[in-house]
């Protein structure tokens, strides 16, 4: 009777592990460079975000972390010498791209937003690329933030060969902003500048990324158990992420409009628009003055503008005269108006 119970439970895969004793399920075998703060260290008490994430992954996974340490400097070298080679189980901190290795790694769910910033002081409103104009903006000497600025019109930079110098550029007054990249320039300026400065990332094709864990293709029940686990440490490694200093993104919560297709809400939004906001932007926001027309979102601003706008609204472009709302107003009261506005916008 017991034994045929056992067998039952073998063939469902429950004892697995029992019956398998030799299998190598007691380690979590995770590759990670060995010098790239914030993102990993092999010396030294700060261990860096991904192997504090490793950890955690496989503390729930029941079994320790063992780590292969390897540079990251070549990512994708540095992915066959390491994954593909065997000698690690998994590597966190790659991208959410289909075409990276697409055709050995398999991707875990993403556990982590990275990309580049634009540092300023906190009273600076900053809303767009655009809003750089009037200042100097510290870049990193060849990166994407550069080519970018140097690519269009009506910018002033000073280059630096490292983030670092760009942040410190700011806190010399060299620089009315630096445009960096996010984790580096974060946990700078939140562990040696004391959180001087307001990093706000740049919602640019080709500036942002999801990060994931790559294990080898075909490893499909360790991912599963990956992406179980990263699932429900999120709230964990947001946690982490903001030790670090990561800069994050509005969170999705917070852009998601909880009035989003319920016509009651338009009167509403009307009513709240026209007693806050209409002395300035007009009645019903029918503004002959187009810098404050708000019909003109969508054609100004595309699938930004609900970004931009509460952006906007929440903290305001003091220096052209726009107050912030965010103390006046309350989140429905904000998102009312929006509902409003959106309804009225002129087609592009
Ligand atoms: C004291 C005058 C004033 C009031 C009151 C005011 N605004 Fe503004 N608002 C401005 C000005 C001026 C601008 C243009 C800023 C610029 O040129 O960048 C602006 C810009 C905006 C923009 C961005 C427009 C764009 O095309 O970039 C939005 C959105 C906006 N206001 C929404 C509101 C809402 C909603 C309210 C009420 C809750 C409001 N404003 C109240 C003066 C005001």
């Amino acid at each position: 009777m017991v034994r045929s119970l056992l067998a039952m439970l073998v063939a469902a895969g429950l004892v697995v592990a029992a019956s398998t004793p030799h299998a190598a399920t007691d380690a979590l075998r995770v590759c990670a460079d060995p010098d790239n703060l914030p993102f990993s260290a092999a010396a030294g008490s700060i261990r860096g975000l991904y192997v504090d994430v490793a950890e955690l992954v496989a503390a729930r996974l029941g079994v320790r972390a063992e780590y292969a340490w390897w540079p990251t400097l070549y990512g994708q070298r540095a992915v066959r010498n390491t994954l593909l080679a065997d000698r690690c189980d998994v590597f966190f901190g790659l991208p959410d791209d289909k075409d990276f290795m697409g055709q050995k790694l398999a991707r875990t769910v993403a556990f982590l937003d990275v990309g580049y910033v634009v540092a300023v002081p906190p009273t600076f409103a900053f809303t767009t690329l655009d809003d750089l104009k009037p200042v100097t903006v510290a870049v990193q000497f060849s990166s994407p933030p550069q080519l970018l600025l140097a690519s269009r019109d009506g910018f002033r930079m000073v280059t630096f060969r490292r983030v670092e110098e760009a942040m410190d550029a700011l806190t010399r007054g060299d620089a009315g902003a630096a445009f960096v990249w996010g984790p580096t320039g974060g946990y700078y300026n939140k562990h040696k500048l004391g959180g001087a400065w307001r990093l706000i990332p740049v919602a640019e094709p080709g500036l942002q990324w999801h990060v994931v864990a790559g294990v080898r293709k075909g490893d499909t029940t360790l991912k599963e158990r990956i992406d179980g686990a990263l699932g429900a440490l999120g709230p964990d490694i947001r946690r982490l992420a903001e030790q670090y200093g990561f800069p994050l993104a509005v969170p999705a919560a917070a852009l998601a409009n909880p009035f989003a297709g319920r016509v009651d809400a338009v009167p509403l939004g009307r009513s709240v628009f026209n007693q806050h906001c209409s002395h300035c932007h007009a009645p019903d926001a029918q503004s002959p003055e187009p810098s404050r027309d708000l019909r003109r979102l969508k054609r100004r601003y595309g699938d930004r503008r609900q970004e931009v706008f509460y952006a906007t609204v929440t903290g305001g472009r003091p220096a052209q005269g726009m107050p912030p709302w965010a103390q006046v107003l309350s989140g429905d009261e904000i998102w009312q108006i929006w509902t409003f506005l959106e309804l009225i916008q002129a087609e592009p």
